[in-house]
């Protein structure tokens, strides 16, 4: 294994990704898009952050990437670290065991949107799909805003927007642009890794007259299934095995059409889809795509993992989570699990874990406003997630993949435990889950990785309005783990922060 080092100075610059507003957004080293982390599993990662944005402090999360043993490293802020200060460094340093498709984003309030995300690829040298495929792409899809999060946060979390409507995005990109062209040789097999790196919007994603093989999503291998359109929510991964033609007259479109079920409102001229081309000959003509209708969405629950990991049957603990959302006395809507808005903390949870000492594991002392469930080792733990919303939520896990046992179609109100006789006996694994409309998902997976874990809804605006717990895993073990092995830049820029000249 190697150690993989990349240096990020992360500052403003300017970018007009869909050609209709050039704005300010968050880039690496003077440049955005930002770069593709690329490693081979077993590597050891070191990311050597500079904030130099002047006004915001920020963090990176590697979203997918189990942080065993390295908790501190996950880039939660108020979780497992404080915001790196304006000005200060911080590094990023852990080894990577998991292969696959992840990627990496700011963990600060509504940060990644400006533009601090990119892809993480954890290269394989055992991948069971490897014969099947000649070349890899990386595809990243995205809902695109005209404005900084700041203002928009501003307004969405204010007396003016009552209902909480989500601002609706402006465009929709891939790879960071509307112009995106792929030159393909006929008759190649390639490994299509797909990422939602938006904000907001899921994406229906299909390529004309060309069949998708699902190989992996979130990390996990698949057995191949076909798929001609997958619905792919923020967060989520599919990588998918495409061959080319050996004989065409015509290039090809694929496309990513943000759900618009999710908007409040869709703006008039909105356009709410962005093509790409696949093109196996300049000189050929291409096909307009079709419409978003001529398709029926892939259904994820199908999915079985490549390793055939058997449904958990016995569960030591149940965590029920019931989502709405509602207003507080400053009149701004606020998301809540069991009637807690989410509020962070000012010591990131994971320090107050290893300061507590044996009373770490009395959920008392992290407050009332974390939504914290405190996991003993190696047990089974059953989320029942029910959505008591009208809207659609993707429901992302810190540290783990689990298992999506059960879930409900739209308005199908809450789970009901004694009426579900028959799971899956391979169930799909994910770390990001669509919950649908007033409906409800059931997710199991094993404590078996010690740390503070974020669970939340991944649209970057409900993050923002609350919609988050804190599952404490096995606190007395973190502490024999990470005991006196957090790096002094790590506790550095909490002082700097909480200086009164800051
Ligand atoms: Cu992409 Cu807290 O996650």
């Amino acid at each position: 294994a190697a150690t993989v080092t990349y240096d990020f100075d992360i500052g403003w610059v300017y970018a007009n990704p869909d050609g209709q507003a050039i704005r300010p957004v968050i880039g690496i080293n003077g440049q955005w898009p930002i770069p593709t982390i690329s490693v081979t599993k077993g590597d050891r990662l070191i990311v050597n952050v500079q904030n130099s944005l002047g006004n915001e402090s920020t963090s990176l999360h590697f979203h997918g990437l189990y942080m065993n043993g390295t908790n501190h490293m996950d880039g939660a802020i108020g979780v497992t670290q404080c915001g790196i200060a304006p000005g200060s460094s911080f590094t990023y340093n852990f080894t990577v065991d998991q292969p696959g498709t992840y990627w990496y984003h700011s963990h600060a309030k509504g940060q990644y949107p400006d533009g601090l995300r990119g892809p993480l690829i954890v290269h394989d040298p055992e991948d069971p799909h490897k014969d099947l495929y000649d070349e890899e792409l990386v595809l990243t899809f995205s809902d695109w805003y005209h404005d900084l999060m700041n203002p928009l946060l501003a307004f969405f979390m204010s007396v003016a927007n009552p209902s909480g409507a989500e601002p609706v995005p402006n465009s929709a990109l891939v790879n960071e642009t509307q112009n995106l062209t792929i030159s393909i040789t006929p008759g190649r097999t390639y490994l299509v890794r797909m990422i939602n790196i938006g904000a907001f919007a899921a994406h229906y994603i299909w390529f004309e007259d060309h069949t998708m093989q699902i190989v992996e999503v979130d990390g996990s291998y698949t057995e191949p299934t076909d798929a001609d359109m997958i619905y792919m929510t923020a967060a989520q991964r599919y990588s998918v095995l495409i061959t080319a033609k050996n004989n065409t007259d015509a290039n090809f479109a694929f496309v990513g059409a943000m759900d618009q079920d999710l908007f409040d409102v869709v703006p008039d001229g909105l356009n709410s889809n962005v093509t790409g081309w696949l093109v196996y000959d300049d000189s050929l003509e291409k096909h307009p795509p079709k419409d978003v209708n001529a398709f029926e969405p892939f259904d994820d629950f199908s999915l079985v993992p490549w390793d055939k990991e058997e449904l958990y049957d016995k569960v030591d603990r149940t965590i029920r989570l019931d989502l709405k959302m509602d207003n507080l006395d400053d009149g701004a809507n606020y998301a809540f699990f069991n009637d807690v808005t989410y509020v962070r903390p000012k010591v990131p949870t994971l320090y107050t874990v290893l300061s507590t000492g044996p009373n770490a594991t009395n959920p008392t002392i992290y407050g009332s406003n974390t939504n914290q469930f405190l996991l003993e080792p190696n047990e089974v733990v059953e989320i029942i997630l029910n959505n008591d919303d009208p809207g659609k939520h993707p429901f992302h896990l810190h540290g783990h993949t689990f298992q999506v046992i059960s879930r409900s179609d739209d308005e199908a109100g809450f789970y009901d435990p004694s009426s579900s006789s028959s799971f899956p006996s391979t169930p799909m694994k994910r770390d990001t889950v669509l919950v649908r409309p007033n409906g409800n998902a059931v997710m199991r997976f094993r404590a078996d990785n010690p740390g503070v874990w974020f669970f939340h809804c991944h649209i970057e605006w409900h993050v923002v309005s609350g919609l988050v717990a804190t599952i404490i895993e096995s606190p007395l073990s973190i502490q024999s783990q990470l005991a006196n092995k957090i790096p002094s830049d790590h506790y550095d820029t909490c002082l700097i922060l909480n200086s009164p000249t800051a």
